[in-house]
């Protein structure tokens, strides 16, 4: 859920190995100076206090996926690569104690001017979805609407780190780019409906700067190895929920489109329960 021009239309983009650290250094000045204009073009669509599993448009209120929604009332709850924290926030409005974080200060900084337009406040934290800076079994609920999951290169790591924050039969929610968007041109028209690279090809995609630094980067890994990197973890896999694009919704996220949504699967949402 970048920006529109983070595929298609980017200047110097290819498909590149490229290591953990320097994703994270790039990506965080990335989002650092694109938060604004995300903002800007996503928010509405978003809401200020309101859990949106992704571009498809369902909410939480209508999918239930973080479970009943009575036990959310002082449960403790964590939001890894919330962005502007607009997913915390409606959970901290059913009454949850909310951590929200994110790997870039800039995100951050819209998340705080939100809460302060929403009146309604969570707590904030920056750090890499890969450390989180908290105690073991800490949270009741580990929550992600397309933050993090995409952006790491060691999806394996990130599942340890949400398993171990989690209490036993604790719940992690995280959804994520569908893994099949991989093998298409990430564009919303006829073109994206056209295979053309292979959905087995981890290569990570790369748009780099003049100098050939990196500028942007997203990780795939295929479903098979998103469950294989949650079971190793020691979470249980509960649902595997691909929204089905829902015909009130005739907007257009970057390669998320109605045209593309009817026929392909734009969003698989992990649901994980810790053993
Ligand atoms: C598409 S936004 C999702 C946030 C929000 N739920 C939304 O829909 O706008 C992706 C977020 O993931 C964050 N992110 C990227 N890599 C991360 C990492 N390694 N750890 C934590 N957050 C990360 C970005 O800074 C950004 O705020």
């Amino acid at each position: 859920m970048s920006g529109d021009d983070t595929w298609a239309d980017a200047p110097i983009a290819e498909r590149a190995p490229v290591g953990a650290r320097e994703t994270a250094d790039a990506n965080r000045r990335w989002w650092d100076a694109e938060a604004e204009d995300y903002l800007a073009e996503h928010g509405a669509f978003l809401g200020d206090v309101e859990l949106v599993w992704g571009p498809e448009g369902w909410a939480e209120a209508e999918l239930g996926l973080l479970g009943d929604r009575s036990a959310l009332s002082g449960a403790t709850v964590l939001e890894i690569g919330g962005g502007a924290a607009q997913g915390g926030r409606w959970v901290a409005a059913q009454g949850a104690r909310v951590v929200s974080t994110d790997l870039s200060g800039g995100m951050l900084a819209a998340a705080r001017t939100v809460s302060r337009r929403s009146g309604v406040d969570v707590e904030l934290a920056q750090c890499d979805a890969c450390v989180l800076p908290f105690a073991e079994a800490a949270f009741d609920i580990v929550l992600t609407a397309y933050g993090a999951i995409p952006f790491v290169a060691d999806s394996a790591r990130l599942l340890t780190e949400v398993a171990r924050v989690l209490r036993p039969g604790g719940r992690a929610v995280l959804s994520t780019t569908h893994p099949i968007r991989w093998a298409f041109p990430d564009v919303p028209g006829e073109a994206g409906l056209t295979a053309t690279t292979s959905y087995f090809d981890r290569t990570p995609y790369v748009e780099r700067e003049p100098d050939g630094s990196v500028r942007y980067t997203e990780h795939h890994r295929t479903i098979g190895d998103r469950v294989r990197d949650a079971v190793a973890a020691g979470l249980r896999v509960v649902d595997l929920v691909e929204p089905e694009w829902p015909a009130r919704n005739d907007q257009t996220w970057g390669g998320w489109s109605p045209l593309r949504g009817r026929l392909l699967p734009g969003t698989l949402v992990l649901v994980l329960e810790r053993s």
